[in-house]
């Protein structure tokens, strides 16, 4: 647990800075065997997902949300092959290149979904003992992975704003309390990972330790607090359902769990936004009671 703002500096800087050590021998054949793979990191996002992997402790766990045909997957595999840590893939592995947030990508290059699966197991197969392969989206498994205490998430699934959303939400549920939770295409191209991210956790004051890493476009951020991040996502897409009444509900609940202003706050909004509801009713009540009367 962190417990200064010098200590949430400095892990900060730590994390955002794993990219500048030099290339080391055993890193080469890592970027040899990641770049023999159809994947879409910039040169230097394997190397930054390995370092983080490997600042893991031991038994770790690990989740990444979009394998495809194994680029990270392979790059974290490096960091864990032969340790006791495990890694869980989620992917449908289906030929996502046709979804519209892809559609500058060239399909010509693309294979059959069984091709891009049979791919997968075979790039990863050297730390297969370390690999738990969950086929199927992401939200299929979200109650499986709710509570199961990550220690780290890489986040690289669809990249429209309500996926990334969702994915983060699932993260939220499935980090333990201090995990780090990762995600590829922070930036402008990848409009609905920004927003999603920007909300979620770039905004959110309870989490301090939060960046991209140089020369990468991997965003990451500690969370000390993954239930309570949960819950207020929860209950801010409740809000924009417009389902106050649940949304209340569990606002209190949380406000009596965790006590936070930012939660009181919660509940006196969704109160008020309540109130002005059961006015305007009352109003409408009242100009049909005044026509009907004239
Ligand atoms: C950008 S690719 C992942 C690339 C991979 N990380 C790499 O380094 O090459 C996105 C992947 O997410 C998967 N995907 C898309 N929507 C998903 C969902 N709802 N649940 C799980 N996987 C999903 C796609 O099948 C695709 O394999």
């Amino acid at each position: 647990m962190l417990n200064s703002s010098a200590d949430y500096q400095q892990v900060t800087a730590t994390i955002k800075s794993l990219t500048i050590e030099p290339v080391t021998d055993a890193e080469k054949v890592m970027l040899d065997r990641v770049n023999s793979i159809q994947h879409m990191l910039s040169p230097l996002e394997p190397l930054a997902l390995n370092r983080l992997c490997k600042k893991l402790p031991d038994k770790a766990k690990i989740l990444e949300i979009g394998s495809y045909q194994g680029g990270s997957t392979v790059a974290i595999g490096h960091a864990i092959a032969g340790t006791s840590s495990t890694l869980y893939c989620v992917d449908t592995w289906f030929d996502f290149i046709g979804l519209h947030d892809f559609a500058d990508v060239d399909r010509s290059a693309i294979a059959d979904d069984l091709v891009v699966f049979s791919n997968f197991l075979k790039n990863t197969s050297f730390f297969s003992d370390n690999l738990r392969v969950l086929k199927g989206k992401a939200s299929a498994f979200a109650e499986l992975l709710a509570g199961a205490g990550f220690d780290l998430i890489f986040i690289d699934g669809a990249h429209d704003y309500e996926s990334v959303r969702n994915d983060i939400k699932i993260a939220f549920s499935a980090l333990k309390p201090g995990g780090l939770i990762c995600g590829h295409d922070y930036h402008t191209a990848g409009k609905g990972v920004v927003r999603a991210v920007t909300e979620l956790v770039a905004a959110v004051p309870s989490i301090k330790v939060k960046q991209v890493i140089d020369h990468t476009s991997i965003w990451f951020a500690v969370v000390e607090t993954p239930r309570y991040e949960y819950q207020s996502t929860v209950i801010s897409d409740l809000c924009n359902n417009n389902q106050l009444e649940e949304a209340l509900l569990r606002s209190e609940r949380a406000l009596a769990e965790h006590g936070t202003e930012e939660m009181a706050k919660f509940v006196s909004a969704i109160k008020t936004e309540m109130l002005k509801k059961t006015e305007t009713i009352t109003d409408a009540i009242h100009h049909v009671s005044l026509l009907s009367s004239n």
